[in-house]
């Protein structure tokens, strides 16, 4: 079967690597590790109905690290297959642009948004978006790639050829300065504080050397590779 050849950065690469995202060991292996640790830091909800809604939700990896915390999990993206098999791990999904997200004003009592942004091509709507559907108080949990060399050259180059991330699926000159995207999400009112993930280091090793597919990540000051940000809207 002939392979399809895409543009860097076209979000049909996750619809032709759809059997891939419940795969512990396939192209999105360290997607699994990034929505361990953005499950974590959502609270859980505050009241009866609470709504997380997951921008960019992909297959709905941060499901199982949502459940239990008493929300309706609401996923968009743009990918058709993504919406699909997130709907298959109890995500309420829909396909749809994070430009344009078709909810109303105060929706979502918590957005997550984790390794979407360095996709997007317009960071600033996309953003204002977020803060659009955050409701006041409401909770703010991103994590995405930094817009630094070193960040490109691991995540995209060395990545890439060594087959750790699929080749052409990173613009890097979409990564995300933290400053900007900290200076974004103040103007929805939205506090956010960034830090830095690594993976934990002897898990890490372990999994270099195919000895466990699962790698804990762990906090740090750095924010120039993988960074979080959280944060609350004013006003609640
Ligand atoms: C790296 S994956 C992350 C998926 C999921 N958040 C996770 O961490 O497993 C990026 C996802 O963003 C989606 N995406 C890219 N651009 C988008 C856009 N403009 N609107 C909505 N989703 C988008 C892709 O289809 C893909 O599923």
């Amino acid at each position: 079967m002939a392979t399809v050849v895409r543009e860097r950065n076209d979000p049909r690469q996750y619809d032709d690597l759809a059997d891939e995202w419940w795969d512990p060991s396939g192209a999105f292996c360290a997607l699994h590790w990034l929505a361990a640790a953005r499950g974590a830091l959502v609270p859980p909800a505050a009241r009866p109905g609470a709504v997380l809604v997951d921008v960019g939700c992909g297959g709905g990896l941060t499901a199982p690290h949502v459940a239990g915390k008493g929300y309706h999990h609401v996923g968009l993206d743009i990918g058709a297959q993504a919406a699909r098999i997130a709907r298959d791990h109890g995500v309420v999904a829909v396909q749809a642009d994070a430009h344009r997200l078709p909810l109303a004003t105060g929706a979502a009592d918590v957005v997550v948004a984790g390794e979407i942004l360095e996709h997007v091509d317009d960071l600033d709507t996309v953003v204002a978006e977020i803060g659009r559907v955050l409701r006041p108080g409401g909770v703010l949990v991103i994590d995405t790639l930094a817009d630094t060399r070193v960040c490109k050259l691991l995540m995209v180059t060395i990545a890439e050829r060594a087959r750790v991330a699929p080749p052409g699926i990173h613009d890097p000159a979409l990564f995300v300065d933290p400053r900007r995207l900290v200076r974004l999400c103040a103007r929805s009112g939205i506090a956010l504080e960034v830090h830095g993930l690594r993976p934990a280091l002897g898990q890490g090793i372990a999994w270099l050397a195919g000895r466990r597919v699962d790698v804990a990540m762990r906090p740090t000051r750095f924010t120039n590779i993988v960074y979080q940000g959280v944060g609350v809207k004013a006003g609640g």
